[in-house]
C-alpha cells in the first residue's frame, strides 16, 4: 500500500518530516494528534486534563486503526507504541519509520513547550528516562530507523522516499 507511518519520541520532527514527505510522495498527510484534536474540538492538553490520558489513548488507538486503512503519510504521537495492540498493528503495517533523535536535540526542541501534557513539570532527566523506557518499543515496531540528528527534515524525507521506492519496486 502507498503508506508510510512515522514514529518517534516527542520533538523528533515527525510532523515536519511528515509534511515534506507527503508532498514528495504526493500523498495526504494524516497527523493522528491533529485528527483527535479536531474530533474533540480540544487540544491534547485539554483532553488529558478533562477526560484523562486513558481516553486519549483509546482515541489514539481507534484513530490508528482507521488511518492504517488509508494511503497516506501518517504521523503518530510519541506514545503510540505504548499499547501492545498498537505495536502489533504497526508491526504488520507496510512501512513504519522510526525517527530516532538524541535527547540533547529533542530536549532543546521541547524546552518551554506547553502543549505536551506528559512532559509538563518534568525535568530533562525525567524526560530522558521516559525516552529510554520507550526506545526499544520504537525499534521493535519499525521497518526502518533513521538517525535524524545530523540531517535536515528535507534530507530525512529524501531518505525515506528512497527506501519507500525500493520497497515498492520489490513488492
Ligand atoms: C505523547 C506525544 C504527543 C501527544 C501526547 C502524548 C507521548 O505527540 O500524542 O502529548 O506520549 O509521547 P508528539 O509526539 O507529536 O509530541
Amino acid at each position: 500500500m502507498n503508506q508510510v507511518v512515522l514514529t518517534g519520541f516527542m520533538g523528533a520532527g515527525k510532523s515536519t518530516v511528515g509534511r515534506i514527505l507527503a508532498e514528495n510522495l504526493a500523498l495526504p498527510l494524516i497527523d493522528i494528534d491533529t485528527e483527535i484534536q479536531s474530533k474533540f474540538q480540544s487540544s491534547v492538553t485539554e483532553i488529558f486534563a478533562r477526560l484523562g490520558e486513558s481516553v486519549f489513548r483509546n482515541e489514539e488507538h481507534d484513530m490508528l486503526m482507521q488511518v492504517l486503512q488509508q494511503e497516506a503519510v501518517i504521523s503518530t504521537g510519541g506514545g503510540i507504541i505504548l499499547s501492545p495492540q498498537n505495536r502489533a498493528k504497526l508491526q504488520s503495517a507496510d512501512f513504519v519509520v522510526y525517527l530516532k533523535t538524541s535527547p540533547d536535540i529533542f530536549l532543546k526542541r521541547l524546552e518551554g513547550d506547553t502543549t505536551r501534557p506528559l512532559i509538563q513539570e518534568k525535568s530533562p532527566e525525567e524526560i530522558k528516562i521516559l525516552f529510554d523506557s520507550r526506545t526499544q518499543l520504537y525499534e521493535a515496531t519499525s521497518h526502518l530507523v533513521i538517525e535524524t540528528d545530523l540531517l535536515t527534515p528535507q534530507e530525512i524525507a529524501k531518505k525515506i522516499k528512497k527506501e519507500f521506492q525500493i520497497r515498492k519496486e520489490k513488492s
